[in-house]
């Protein structure tokens, strides 16, 4: 094991000394595993939390026990578009670990797009989503991110989107339903969008509510690294909102999340920011140096953020 875990063995303080693998000793950082309803206890001999591992997911899941995690938030190599150094990677045995591995009601958020090979899209995403399903897991939602992306002239309509899966085992335990504006057209009822028993329609106004429910297409700009210039050295990162949007969404404070994939570290870098636990995997060690700046800086970020609660408390008291 890399890190050390700064007296408490049941990893219930809060900070940790993490030495890297050169031995040197990073700054103070912080876990987010007070007390709440997470029992770490069980992994604690067997990994590391609030870690990234460079190394194939499948030899970080050998090392996570069952029913841990709460959601694992990934997007995998899409039918070796990018061919990312040349690492391959078995999903079928990835799908049965995260099932495996994923506690009771937790999620899987499964970003994933089909590259187009032959004249056909290769429809890879959709084996992998009914694949998930004969593991176990339930296909909550097949969200879409829509994207800003530059045209590429072909025969066919510009691609713009990716399917983000949400896979659930069991009911989700969590759902932190993100709202957004309403439109006019949400005044009309429930029962408008029905027919009535006699055939007509309800076109009667509801709730007054400013905001509603989000829908299940989002849409982002894609190239979130633009402002980050670390990030922007990996060829597919996250927008930094896609993955806070579902981190909040599935997910409350002190929880793990698990990235299988973890480019940039993206996941890492929001769930550090909205106070999760996260572990990651990433085989290409060139990117695993990009994953530790993100990191570094999302700790310092944080870091300031709690001085400036101190300083507030302080004068306060005065
Ligand atoms: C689509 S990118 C993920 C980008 C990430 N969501 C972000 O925001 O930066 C996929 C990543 O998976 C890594 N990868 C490929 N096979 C892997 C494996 N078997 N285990 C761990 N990482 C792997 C690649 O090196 C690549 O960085």
């Amino acid at each position: 094991m890399i890190g050390q875990i700064a007296q408490n063995p049941c990893y219930k303080q809060y900070g940790i000394i993490a030495q890297n693998s050169n031995r040197r000793t990073e700054p103070f950082s912080f876990l987010f595993l007070s007390d709440g309803k997470n029992n770490f206890e069980k992994i604690k001999n067997m990994i590391e939390i609030n870690k990234n591992y460079n190394e194939s997911n499948l030899e970080t899941l050998k090392r996570i026990v069952d029913n841990t995690i709460d959601l694992t938030l990934t997007s995998p190599p899409y039918d070796n578009l990018r061919m990312y150094k040349g690492f391959t990677m078995d999903w079928h045995t990835l799908i049965k670990e995260l099932y495996r591995a994923t506690k009771q009601g937790g999620v899987v958020v499964w970003v994933v797009g089909d590259s187009t090979q032959k004249g056909s899209e290769t429809g890879t995403s959709f084996k992998q989503a009914l694949f998930a399903m004969e593991c176990g897991f339930n296909l909550h939602d097949t969200m879409i991110y829509q994207k800003s992306t530059p045209p590429l002239t072909h025969n066919r309509y510009e691609q713009n989107f990716e399917y983000m899966f949400v896979w659930t085992k069991g009911n989700p335990n969590t759902f932190n339903g993100l709202r957004e504006p309403r439109e006019y057209t949400d005044n009309r009822t429930k029962k408008a969008f029905g027919r009535n028993k006699d055939n007509s329609v309800d076109l009667g106004y509801s709730s007054k509510d400013e905001t509603r429910l989000k829908r299940n297409i989002w849409r982002y700009f894609a190239g979130g690294g633009a402002n980050d210039k670390i990030a922007s050295q990996h060829p597919a990162i996250f927008p930094e909102a896609l993955a806070q949007d579902h981190i909040l969404s599935w997910s409350n404070e002190n929880d793990l999340i698990y990235d299988c994939f973890m480019g940039s570290g993206t996941v890492a870098k929001m769930s550090i920011l909205n106070k999760r636990n996260w572990i990651g995997s990433e085989i290409s060690s060139e990117y695993c140096n990009i994953i530790e700046e993100r990191i570094k800086k999302a700790w310092e970020e944080k870091r300031k953020e709690k001085d400036l609660q101190a300083q507030t408390l302080f004068g306060n008291e005065m």
